[in-house]
């Protein structure tokens, strides 16, 4: 399979992975041609990119960390727990209490329903856990998600890398699973604030801004009285936007670029580890999504900037578990061949060396005119002269 641009899709090309909409259900099954008609339905919906059938690579499985099937399970959950969560706040702003206000939201019905919707979230959690149980590496690639299941994807993405950072870690199965539900929930303090300013990709004024960063007080609040037995989970929300350097907010804390060393100082002066590691997570998510308008960045990109924030903004210890654990040529990756015979040619990363992971197996696809032309295989680990860079697709 290959994963090229919507735009580059002509009408009997086979979808080689089933897409699914923001709700979970089947928007186009794979092995059935395209027509002019999905094409269209698929640029408008928001999709990227998507992996296609192709007859010199259908060999390449690209793995998934997480089923397709959990993913979309996952995401209805997210998508209810914030549905619950928004009306509880229509609600509340339409009558007596305010939203903001942590005493005034009592149990109610809704409260009732907001901690079936936590456990679900738990159960999800565990479910996405107990497929990550055999993988060590991070995928690479970024996941495929329509412009309106964003939030959403997000949260599953975020939960996703920082699932595997605390397994890096060493984390207890039961740490895992508060790790991977605050991050699920970590900004439903969004919905306290207006759609268009979160949203909005220009310049904020400072007022808008300073509603911006109140997401992480609103839905810590939030949180804490809904669901205030899960108190690690509840301050990743809380904490995710301080920074090592002490210039984050909502409170300033800092951190301490340390992960195992930390225990004898005084914590609650210090960012939480969880909130640092949903912090990595968030950073990544946000350099390696794939937008219409600003396309994934390739791993080896994301770890230059990561490493630039490691040590202010991000803990430094963590960048660099969370680093050991990204591949830099994942299979399925575009690639440009730099130099020698086969310069300008262009195809895919097939499989990946575990004794040289910079040296992985490719196969090109594509003349340095862009023509197609019959595979050609190389096993870097054997071509030590050639050199490759990554590319958006072949
Ligand atoms: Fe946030």
């Amino acid at each position: 399979m290959l994963r090229v641009s919507v735009q580059r899709l002509r009408p009997g090309t086979m979808l080689a992975r089933t897409l699914y909409d923001a709700k979970g259900n089947v928007l186009l099954r794979a092995n059935v041609p395209l027509t002019a008609g999905y094409i269209e339905s698929l640029v408008h919906r928001g999709f990227p990119a998507v992996y296609i059938r192709d007859r010199d690579t259908d060999d390449v499985d690209i793995p998934e960390l997480v089923s397709q099937q959990v993913r979309v399970e996952a995401h209805a959950t997210v998508q209810q727990v914030f549905t619950v969560a928004r009306q509880a706040i229509t609600e509340a702003i339409g009558g007596k209490e305010k939203p903001t206000d942590h005493k005034g939201n009592g149990p109610s019905e809704n409260g009732q329903k907001s901690k079936e919707q936590f456990q679900q979230i738990e159960n999800i959690v565990k479910e996405i856990l107990r497929e990550l149980v055999s993988s060590n590496m991070l995928s690479g690639i970024a996941e495929i998600r329509s412009y309106d299941d964003r939030t959403f994807s997000h949260s599953i993405e975020v939960a996703v890398t920082a699932i595997m950072i605390g397994k890096r870690l060493y984390m207890s199965e039961s740490d895992l699973i508060k790790l991977g539900s605050g991050c699920m929930l970590h900004d439903i303090g969004k919905l306290f604030i207006e759609q268009d300013i979160y949203k909005r990709e220009d310049v904020l004024s400072t007022q808008e801004y300073r509603r911006l960063r109140g997401h992480t007080v609103l839905g810590y609040k939030f949180l804490r009285n809904r669901n205030p037995n899960n108190v690690l989970a509840n301050h990743v929300a809380f904490q995710h936007h301080e920074r090592q350097d002490g210039k984050g907010y909502p409170r300033g804390l800092r951190g301490t670029n340390t992960y195992r060393r930390r225990r004898s100082r005084k914590t609650e002066q210090y960012i939480l580890p969880f909130a640092e590691i949903a912090a990595v997570a968030d950073v990544h998510d946000m350099l390696s999504s794939d937008r219409p308008e600003k396309p994934s960045l390739a791993p080896q990109q994301i770890a230059t900037i990561m490493r630039e924030m490691s040590g202010t903004l991000l803990n430094a210890e963590i960048v660099q578990h969370f680093l050991s654990i990204l591949p830099m040529f994942p299979v399925g990756i575009g690639i440009a061949v730099q130099n020698g015979f086969y310069r300008g040619y262009r195809g895919i990363v097939v499989r990946s060396n575990r004794r040289y992971p910079d040296r992985p197996i490719i196969r090109l696809l594509y003349d340095e005119a862009h023509e197609r032309v019959a595979p050609v295989e190389l096993d870097l680990s054997y071509e030590a002269d050639i050199q490759i860079i990554t590319i958006q697709e072949p």
